[in-house]
């Protein structure tokens, strides 16, 4: 392991706005789970997620933008999610925290109701796996024990395979659907308002990276209950 990901592993320890709970811990009692509110942010604000947040860039990015709201970005890799939650202390965002698990046990990790919105940036699109990818029935099923009723669900990508499944999905289950575009920089901004603008201008590592190479950006927004 280098040199760099060593100091960050052992940096992140000591930061207020990262935790990292034990496997034991996440399957037998996670001691945020139901309480995040009252624990950890001690406020009511909305909750909302992003999931596999690499460096965390929705998280921060929108917990300047909406100080009334609350953001957890979680991720498996403690090595990227160090730059959003090391970025959050710099500049003093209190409505931030940065969870190191896999995604796949969400639903022990927040309690019913507690969350208000889920954001899915540039996730795997899973091609040989689709029971993997982020919006198929199985992660749904687990975002529906911890949303709110009529919770939101937002997808930015730049796969055809994972926007067009989660397209499918969303008819095929009567999602309500409330926005679809299929080139964010050259159509859906054209028609949004400045605050959804400023949402979409959030780039991500990732993002960067596919804008770079050329590729088209997506975006869809749906609720589920
Ligand atoms: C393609 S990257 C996107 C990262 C970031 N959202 C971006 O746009 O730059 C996918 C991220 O999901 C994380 N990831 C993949 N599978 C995961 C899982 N089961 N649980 C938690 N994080 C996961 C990876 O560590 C990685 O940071």
């Amino acid at each position: 392991m280098g040199k760099d990901k060593l100091k960050r592993f052992a940096e992140i320890e000591t930061f207020r706005n990262v935790i990292q709970p034990s496997m034991d811990e996440v399957l037998n009692g996670f001691h945020l789970k139901g309480k995040w509110h009252k624990d950890y942010f001690r406020n009511d604000n909305p909750i909302v997620l992003e999931l596999g947040c690499g460096k965390g860039e929705y998280t921060v990015g929108m917990a300047n933008m909406f100080p009334g709201k609350n953001f957890i970005g979680i991720d498996i890799k403690g090595s990227r999610m160090w730059k959003g939650a090391k970025t959050s202390i710099i500049e003093g965002i209190n409505n931030t925290a940065f969870l190191r698990s896999k995604v796949d046990f969400i639903e022990k990790l927040f309690g019913e109701d507690e969350v208000s919105e889920i954001w899915l940036t540039f996730s795997d699109p899973q091609p040989k796996k689709p029971r993997k990818r982020l919006t198929s029935p199985l992660f749904i099923a687990r975002y529906l024990k911890l949303l709110k009723p009529k919770g939101t669900i937002n997808l930015k990508c730049d796969s055809d395979l994972l926007f067009e499944y989660t397209l499918e999905q969303i008819a095929e289950n009567n999602y309500e659907k409330q926005e679809e575009s299929w080139d964010v920089y050259n159509e859906f901004v054209n028609r949004a308002d400045q605050a959804t603008k400023d949402l979409m201008n959030i780039r991500t590592f990732y993002e960067r990276k596919w804008l770079e190479e050329g590729k088209t950006i997506k975006y869809c927004r749906f609720t589920i209950s």
